[in-house]
């Protein structure tokens, strides 16, 4: 197929977009390749000093919307160690698995149904490909000092099982009513044939999910609701509306579990759309399942009939990482502004987070190097640090410093300068507008939290 000029032109700019963000989240210490200095690890990422940040903002983002503002949902946090039973069980080590064709002459091994076999080997360019094959996709690890198989089992792919098995202990300490839900934030473990388009398919992960347990003739209803909440929750964070979609699943591309499965996808700039967050209605199938195999009932009595019943569950489940790729995209712009010295113009990099996820919120910045700015500016800097973080920075110009600080999506800037020790106020520039306005040193305690939220 002959790709329009026009095509080519935008798939370059992708291309452009992506490398520039992936270097700007490696220069400004949001992301690192794994394991660097050995080379690097496939799929593996740490998150640097600012990245920890922006994945803190986006889990209590989540939290404070799925648990701490709802009646009817309570937290968790269950260990990524599990009984192999448990594996067993859910149906992970049987059906948890991607096809997997490899190439005969150069033997790199690609996702199959990412490679349709009539393609020709992105490595070496032969085609000569080996029938598919099923990998599982859980990392085997022992617990305890012997090699028994009886001691194998398996990072955990997901935390939804964790909530499965401790449903009997919420359900006797909390006293909760159906429906309710139950939400754990937790790494995830998958052993990804194909990794790539940097933090989307990794190997190590957070995840982010809630079980919702419900009557199983509310579920479909309920399925509905959250598909609402959820893409509410992505606007209210920043995303941009048109880079966002529902997609049903086919019968055939759902997990073993789920009857109903609806992503909520994102444009990428490296695939075009594709899932960001996942809903499943996985029914009954894992409780009962437990249940069968552990013995311990894990049923539900509902006051209202006085009958037992096994809930049904839907589940929103979604990656911190993919949701920080998604938010750093939408994020990153470049514009023309003036430069403050030379008054021409220069491309400025702004991450326009919505400043709740901003890893830093304000920087604080004496306008030159003079012992009583400096004073002030540490005085002041000090003070926000207790309810905000806040970054203190007198090395160079100051525009120098305002585009460091754009470049790391810094909601305001406060500059102390020589009228500060007369007047006792400070400039607060705005990220977005580069707008300035004079404010009293006193009233920034709430000046920002007006701004902030
Ligand atoms: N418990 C349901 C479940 O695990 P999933 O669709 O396989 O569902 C949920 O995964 C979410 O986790 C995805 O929507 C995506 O955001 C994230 N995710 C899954 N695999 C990932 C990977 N290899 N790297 C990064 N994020 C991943």
């Amino acid at each position: 197929m002959q790709l329009q000029s026009c095509e080519i032109y935008f798939i370059e700019v992708m291309a452009d977009l992506m490398e520039k963000i992936v270097s700007l989240a490696k220069r400004r210490g949001f992301v690192f390749p794994g394991s660097e200095i050995y080379g690097g690890i496939g799929g593996i990422y740490d998150l640097g000093p600012l990245g920890v940040e922006l994945a803190n903002n986006i889990k209590s983002a989540w939290w404070r919307n799925i648990v701490r503002e709802r009646e009817n949902v309570v937290g968790l946090d269950s260990s990524i160690l599990m009984s192999r039973k448990v594996w067993h069980t859910s149906g992970h080590v049987e059906s948890f698995a991607d096809s997997l064709v490899e190439c005969k002459n150069c033997h790199s091994r690609f996702r199959e149904d990412i490679l349709p076999k009539s393609e020709n080997c992105p490595t070496c360019g032969k085609k000569d490909w080996t029938p598919p094959r099923m990998f599982n996709l859980m990392f085997k690890t022992r617990i305890g000092p012997t090699e028994e198989a009886a001691d194998e089992t398996f990072l955990r792919p997901e935390t939804a099982q964790g909530i499965f098995v401790n449903f009997g202990n919420v359900v006797d300490t909390m006293r909760v009513k159906l429906p309710f839900g139950i939400a754990q934030i937790g790494k995830g473990f998958r052993n990804e044939i194909t990794i790539g388009n940097f933090l989307f398919r990794v190997r190590e992960f957070e995840m982010m999910e809630l079980e919702y347990f419900t009557f199983p003739k509310q579920a479909e209803r309920d399925f509905e609701y959250w598909q609402k909440e959820r893409m509410d929750w992505f606007l209210k964070v920043g995303l941009n509306k048109k880079n966002l979609r529902f997609r049903e699943h086919e019968e055939t591309e759902r997990a073993h579990y789920a009857i109903r499965s609806v992503d909520i996808e994102y444009n990428w700039p490296f695939m075009g759309w594709g899932e960001l967050e996942g809903l499943a209605n996985r029914t009954d199938y894992d409780l009962k399942a437990h249940s069968k195999e552990s013995g311990r009932d894990l049923s539900y009595f509902d006051e209202a009939s006085k009958k037992k019943i096994f809930p049904y569950v839907i589940e929103p489940s979604l990656g911190v990482g993919r949701t920080m790729l998604a938010i750093l995209i939408d994020a990153y712009s470049e514009e023309k502004a003036p430069t403050a010295e030379k008054g021409e113009s220069e491309t400025r990099v702004v991450l326009k987070f919505h400043p709740n996820l901003a890893p830093i919120k304000a920087a604080v910045l004496p306008l030159v190097k003079d012992e009583k700015l400096i004073k002030i500016a540490k005085d002041i800097h000090k003070d926000l640090k207790r309810e905000w973080n806040s970054m203190y920075d007198e090395a160079g110009t100051i525009g120098r410093r305002y585009r460091r600080q754009d470049e790391i999506g810094t909601p305001f800037a406060i500059t102390v300068d020589f009228d500060t020790i007369k007047d006792k106020s400070v400039t607060v520039r705005d990220r977005d507008t580069m707008k300035q306005e004079r404010v009293a040193v006193k009233k920034l305690a709430s000046y920002l939290p007006d701004r902030l939220n």
